[in-house]
């Protein structure tokens, strides 16, 4: 920064600014630090002042954290807030950071923490480096399960979407369904939804003025929010690898289940949705030979980047009893099983998407939406994990034997 700047410390207690003016007495960055006791008169304050830093005591937020940060983070967008908390106040940091705080310090205060972290948010504040600050405070509760494929058109939002549905009837709980196919994203297109945000509209604000991805979301009805694609192919670059984390660490601590239907292959924000998610639905149908070559490289590359088949669970859509390519050959090649196995049923799909609804809602007796249940109802249950057919050697010889 070139111009020096103006510090304000809030707190009812005079030795924590006597500390904080101590720390920051030989600071090239900070020419005035003020004190005011109270959260009115430092909203006063800062009408006539407009400090760059301030210093809030977690103690004084009324009605609670959030509201405070807010209320200042509206009043001075750019003013960087640092919240004074104390030990043990986890739940106080990750509101004041989700609500637009840029950092913390522990009380009793530490001066070469207080000057380290000063210098850190004037010199350095940027996204990249507020992301990570956000999920060390975070707790995350709720499950992250993604769809991936290494082919085209295999039915990797077909299932995202009719899970999500099925996800919210069986547990009665919040589900958040990200459309992370940020080039092509048709969530909205299977939910019949104009969304009027975006993710774009997210990306696109300062990061400064960027706290909470929540408002962003879509209803689609009391149990289900979305976070819709954008809405033109060119518009995917804003949603950066960073800025995904930050948003589904966010609402997987919001959300009970956190459903993410992603682009085809391994791309920048794709990993990192990889990396995050509990677990993977690897989805792939056999119509050819390319499909079975890159299921092949795809399970390669997510051993290379060592997950296990507790996290990694394959699924075979579009499932035929008899096919051209034999499914236990491939099982063998791939030294892998599918996990789930979806009945192949075009009319089903292709009347849900006229009737503008989920399949498993337009015809749930029907084999194809039976089988997405008996999905939802092991994710559930915990029990995806406990079946990813880690094939014995017996095992893989019987059904090798039986043909
Ligand atoms: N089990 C199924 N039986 C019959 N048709 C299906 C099935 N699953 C999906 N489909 C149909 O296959 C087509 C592709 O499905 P979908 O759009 O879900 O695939 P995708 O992997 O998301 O594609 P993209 O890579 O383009 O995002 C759609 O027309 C869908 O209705
Ligand atoms: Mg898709």
């Amino acid at each position: 920064m070139g111009t020096r700047s103006r510090a304000l410390v809030i707190s009812s207690e005079e030795r924590i600014f006597l500390d904080i003016r101590q720390a920051l007495s030989n600071s090239n960055d900070i020419d005035q630090c003020e004190w005011k006791e109270t959260l009115i008169a430092g909203l006063a304050f800062i009408r006539q002042s407009k400090p760059n830093i301030i210093f809030l005591d977690e103690e004084l937020c009324f009605p609670d954290v959030s509201t405070a940060v807010k209320e200042f983070t509206a009043k001075l967008p750019e003013t960087r807030i640092i919240l004074l908390a104390q030990m043990g106040r986890r739940d106080k940091i990750d509101a004041a950071i989700l609500s637009g705080a840029v950092g913390y310090l522990l009380k009793p205060l530490d001066n070469s923490e207080v000057e380290a972290t000063v210098q850190r948010v004037l010199a350095n504040f940027t996204p990249e480096l507020t992301a990570p600050m956000i999920q060390s405070c975070l707790t995350q509760t709720g499950k992250i399960i993604s769809t991936f494929s290494t082919v085209d058109g295999v039915g990797k939002t077909t299932i995202a979407v009719n899970l999500a549905v099925l996800l919210a009837k069986l547990s009665g709980k919040k589900i958040c369904l990200i459309d992370a196919d940020l080039q092509f994203g048709d969530v909205c297109r299977f939910l019949h939804m104009d969304p009027s945000l975006t993710i774009v509209d997210f990306a696109s604000r300062e990061a400064v003025n960027r706290h909470s991805c929540r408002e962003y979301l879509q209803s689609w009805n009391e149990l289900i929010d979305v976070f819709a694609a954008p809405p033109k192919p060119e518009q995917s670059s804003l949603v950066t690898p960073s800025m995904i984390v930050e948003v589904i660490k966010e609402l997987a601590c919001e959300y009970n289940y956190v459903v993410i239907d992603t682009t085809v292959g391994f791309t920048d924000v794709g990993l990192e949705i990889l990396e995050l998610s509990n677990s993977i639905l690897f989805v792939n149908t056999l119509d050819s030979i390319s499909c079975v070559k890159n299921l092949r490289l795809g399970m390669d590359t997510l051993r290379d980047l060592k997950y296990t088949q507790d996290k990694v669970h394959l699924v075979l859509n579009r499932y035929k009893a008899k096919t051209a390519i034999g499914i236990a050959e491939v099982e063998k090649a791939i030294n892998s099983s599918f996990a789930v196995k979806i009945g192949n049923d075009f009319a089903t799909a292709a009347g849900a998407l006229q009737a503008q609804q989920p399949m498993v809602l337009y015809q749930p007796d029907r084999d194809v939406s039976q089988d997405i249940l008996t999905l939802a109802k092991r994710i559930v249950e915990n029990t995806l994990i406990d079946n990813p057919k880690q094939s014995s050697i017996t095992d893989r010889l019987s059904r090798w034997l039986k043909g």
